[in-house]
């Protein structure tokens, strides 16, 4: 039978992707990422394993319930239980099927199910037949297949095919095996045991040796038109195959493979973003497609280059996974062009010899700080250029407070050339500290609109990185800083705001009179 282009995807994420430690998902949780995953495009959501506890079956019968083009999965071992469990949880959904499996490899056989391989072969027999008496869909995965015995596991796999499987799966459960061995195992399953029959050889590839992505590309090269894979790649130990790297495989490298899949991958990062949200997981910043350094360039060359033509480094565009633009992230390698390109974008244009004093003075600050953010450089602007200092110096930051004594602030600011000190309280410290700045540099009637903070590190004495953004009379200004003390990353922060926002007074001002 002639094989299509079209690689369905199989998402686990919310079987497989749940037991990655620590990723236990509410039934409210899953079911706005099922109406993702479906949204995405993706063909097939696995939803859980059924048999697992009457709260697992139920929430995969209600993302069932939910689905309108995606087939719902449920996991089941070859008992007849599991098997009852998982049709109780898919059977009323509009597009079921049961994913019916067994260990094959003699490790498994041996140690864990203490089972003959012909015990083996008969719990497929008996195992397949009962799902395809229920369900037109039925998938049977040969766990550990990559460490089973080829010979032994085409027998397995040609006797689901003869009793009802529509879908053989091939795991690399333990991600153990190197691309030109799951190559020839697809091969061979293709050649020897698929034929002519009407079945889909899919791929399910774990981590382990960071080759999960890799082996699954392998087999689609070798025929193989399903994969199993998490978004963000999460799933046990190592994780899965991640969905957004092999999907994005696929599209950039059509002229190879040849292959399709029906994602909308527009909404890949919205999909990450969510499952990271829901998950606790984090996204590492070097994490292919999804990673906040994706589609971020620091070096001057490669700035040079993307200025000029993007494909220079990037072999897609950010566009196509959901991202506005790519970043050029301003540091001590980049070069005159992106800061010129960045001043423009931040409304300066600047002839080349103030363009060369302000590149002097951003590189001297780069090798200080490690990020150079919007708001350094219109300070930096600002001074050089405009002659318009830093209006506001913060001096001091006290705060009081705990479980019987409400928040308290003493700040002290300096400006126009005195020190001013004032207190203030407030609903939490950072609000009091707030309060007191306010009242301090007479900027009372500012609003602060937005507020985020992050931990730039896992551990509870990370350092928090406090952005926010100020109003005042329809100005908008933006203010970030970092600190190992929340409260005084959050002064600082708007401290660095309100700079901002009467360095814009002033331009404004200027302009007004005909001055800049
Ligand atoms: O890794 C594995 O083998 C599995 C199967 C149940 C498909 O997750
Ligand atoms: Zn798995």
């Amino acid at each position: 039978m002639p094989i299509d282009n079209h690689v369905r995807i199989f998402d686990t994420t919310l079987r497989d992707g749940e037991q990655s430690p620590g990723a236990t998902m509410t039934l409210e949780e899953k079911l706005r990422i099922a109406k993702k995953l479906e949204d995405l495009g993706v063909d097939v959501i696995e939803a859980g394993f059924p048999a697992a506890s009457p709260g697992e079956l139920e929430s995969v019968r209600q993302i069932g319930q939910v689905l309108e083009r995606a087939e719902v999965a449920g996991l089941c071992r070859t008992r007849e239980t599991d098997i009852e469990a998982s049709w109780k949880a898919v059977g009323a959904a509009k597009h079921p099927r049961l994913h019916v499996f067994i260990a094959t490899s003699p490790l498994h056989r041996e140690h864990k199910l203490k089972m003959s391989p012909e015990d083996v072969l008969e719990e497929v027999r008996r195992g397949v037949a009962q799902c395809a008496s229920l369900c037109k869909s039925v998938e049977f995965s040969a766990e550990d297949a990559t460490r089973t015995e080829l010979d032994y596991l085409k027998e397995v796999f040609a006797c689901a095919i003869e009793n009802g499987a529509t879908v053989l799966n091939i795991p690399d459960t333990v991600g153990y095996t190197m691309p030109q061995e799951y190559t020839r195992i697809v091969s061979e399953i293709m050649s020897d045991v698929v034929k002519d029959h009407p079945v889909v050889v899919s791929t399910h590839c774990h981590n382990d040796l960071g080759l999960a992505v890799a082996n699954s590309m392998a087999a689609i090269a070798a025929g193989a038109r399903q994969v199993e894979c998490c978004i963000n790649g999460i799933g046990e130990r190592a994780g899965n195959a991640a969905l957004e790297e092999i999907v994005m495989g696929l599209k950039v490298r059509r002229d190879l493979l040849g292959c399709d899949t029906r994602i909308d991958t527009r909404q890949i990062m919205s999909t990450s973003r969510l499952v990271s949200q829901v998950t606790g997981l984090h996204v590492s910043a070097s994490k292919p497609i999804v990673g906040r350094n994706a589609f971020a360039h620091e070096s001057g060359i490669h700035q040079h280059g993307m200025l000029k033509d993007r494909r220079t480094y990037e072999i897609m565009l950010p566009e196509d996974v959901g991202l506005s633009e790519s970043k050029i992230v301003l540091g001590k390698h980049s070069g005159r062009h992106a800061l010129q390109k960045r001043l423009e974008e931040l409304g300066f244009t600047m002839g080349s010899v103030q363009l060369g004093k302000v590149f002097e003075r951003f590189k001297r600050l780069a090798d200080k700080k490690k990020n150079i953010y919007d708001e350094d450089l219109t300070a930096l602007v600002a001074d050089d250029v405009f002659d318009v200092p830093a209006r506001f110096e913060l001096v001091q930051v006290h705060f009081r407070g705990g479980s019987d004594q409400a928040p308290e602030a003493e700040v002290t600011v300096r400006f126009d050339g005195e020190e001013h000190s004032c207190q203030a309280t407030g609903n939490g410290p950072v609000n009091a500290v707030i309060n007191a700045l306010k009242l301090c540099t007479e900027s009372e009637e500012v609003t602060v609109e937005d507020y985020h903070i992050d931990a730039l590190s896992g551990g509870s004495d990370a350092q928090g990185n406090v952005r926010l953004s100020v109003s005042s009379d329809g100005t908008v200004a933006h203010g970030r800083a970092t600190h190992l003390d929340v409260v005084m990353a959050s002064a600082q922060a708007f401290i660095a705001a309100l700079n901002h926002l009467a360095f814009q007074v002033e331009i404004d001002r200027r302009r007004a009179v005909g001055g800049v």
